[in-house]
């Protein structure tokens, strides 16, 4: 499908940050957006990228009732011979339509969303800031826009993408964040929406979060809906548990999402000398591995989060702290590799990253 370009006027170009140390994460966003329509008549049509700006939604849309909508989070680079990197964006492209068909909505086909990024980012490369810790965070998103009130998939869809110039997740930056294990709210059930990366499952879980951050926690960690006892993730990243040399995280199990970073460090991992397991962990024995010191280092992943470092975990009101609340080595290590491998320093050995032309 051919994709438009509608002439950005310079009255509408905005200022780009100029100290990239304070770009924070999602407060700022680029001068163009890619939108696509989805019509029941017609299918994907009206493929554009537009200046930036509101849209005009009628209040009746579904999204803004039932919450049909997904979204996905990938990342560009520029790395030091120019060139631009995205890493690994067609398990994006792949899990944007696993998260769709779960409630409904008509799947992107992957070269439209691979072609539509591309063809946005390569406009927008000015924008893709360069000091380290940085990049272009990438956000499509497809929500049904159809006007009516009836509980129904809609039959008529936007899928669109917007970018935005990033620095870390967490505002302390490569630190160790706290995190509090949640043992009253759950944020999915077997047979639930916990796998897909739709806007409900990110609003459950603001209550708990507040409560959270009341406590001077950063995250919550979610257990599992059935018995309160497996861990899950925490809302922004999968969670990884060092022991040693070996690490451990918990399984795909349909309620958590399938995290393009915990995919990259179970496959990393081993290439650097450790080995991986995915593994129910329960609660308890989590505990007492970290009261034995039998775990030496806990990190968590994601796309925004890149890998972040947990330095404490609280517990039903018992708080324990891991590798002394500093950065673990094997943290670090798998941090500088991945990093180094979006960002050109490192070779790519694993074929994935993905050239913008
Ligand atoms: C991402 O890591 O890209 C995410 O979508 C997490 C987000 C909720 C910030």
């Amino acid at each position: 499908m051919d994709i438009t370009i509608v002439p950005l006027p310079t009255e509408k170009m905005k200022t780009k940050i100029a100290d990239q140390s304070q770009l924070g994460f999602g407060k700022y966003f680029t001068d163009r957006m890619l939108v696509v329509e989805w019509k029941a008549t017609q299918g994907w049509c009206d493929a554009r990228i537009e200046p930036y700006a509101p849209f005009v939604l009628d209040p009746a849309c579904l999204v803004f009732h039932y919450a049909q909508e997904i979204f996905e989070g990938l990342k560009a680079y520029k790395w030091a011979d120019g060139r631009i990197a995205l890493f690994r964006p067609e398990m994006n492209a792949r899990r944007f339509n696993q998260s769709g068909d779960r409630i409904c909505l008509p799947p992107v086909p992957e070269e439209l969303f691979l072609k539509g990024i591309e063809q946005l980012v390569s406009l927008e490369r000015d924008w893709i800031p360069t000091a380290s810790g940085t990049s272009l965070y990438i956000r499509p998103t497809l929500i049904a826009v159809e006007p009516v009130l009836g509980v129904k998939p809609s039959d008529h869809y936007y899928f669109y993408v917007i970018l935005s110039p990033v620095g870390a997740y967490y505002a302390a930056g490569f630190n160790p964040v706290s995190i509090l294990v949640e043992d009253h709210y759950v944020r999915a059930v077997p047979g639930g929406t916990g796998e897909a990366k739709t806007g409900g499952n990110y609003a459950s879980s603001l209550k708990a979060g507040l409560e959270a951050k009341k406590k001077g926690y950063d995250q919550v960690l979610w257990l599992d809906g059935r018995e309160r006892r497996y861990i899950e993730e925490v809302g922004a990243m999968n969670m990884f548990f060092v022991y040693g040399t070996h690490i451990v995280t918990a399984p795909l199990t349909g309620s958590i999402l399938s995290g393009v970073t915990r995919d990259s460090v179970l496959k990393l991992a081993p290439t650097l000398g450790y080995t991986v397991e995915e593994r129910q962990i329960d609660v308890h024995g989590l505990m007492d591995d970290i009261r034995s010191s039998k775990v030496t280092e806990a990190f968590g992943s994601g796309t925004a989060a890149v890998i972040t470092p947990v330095g404490k975990l609280c517990y039903k009101d018992e708080v324990l702290q891991m590798t002394g609340g500093k950065v673990g080595e094997i943290t670090q290590r798998l941090y500088d590799t991945l990093t180094g491998i979006q960002t050109g320093k490192l070779k790519d050995e694993f074929g994935w990253v993905r050239f913008v032309g």
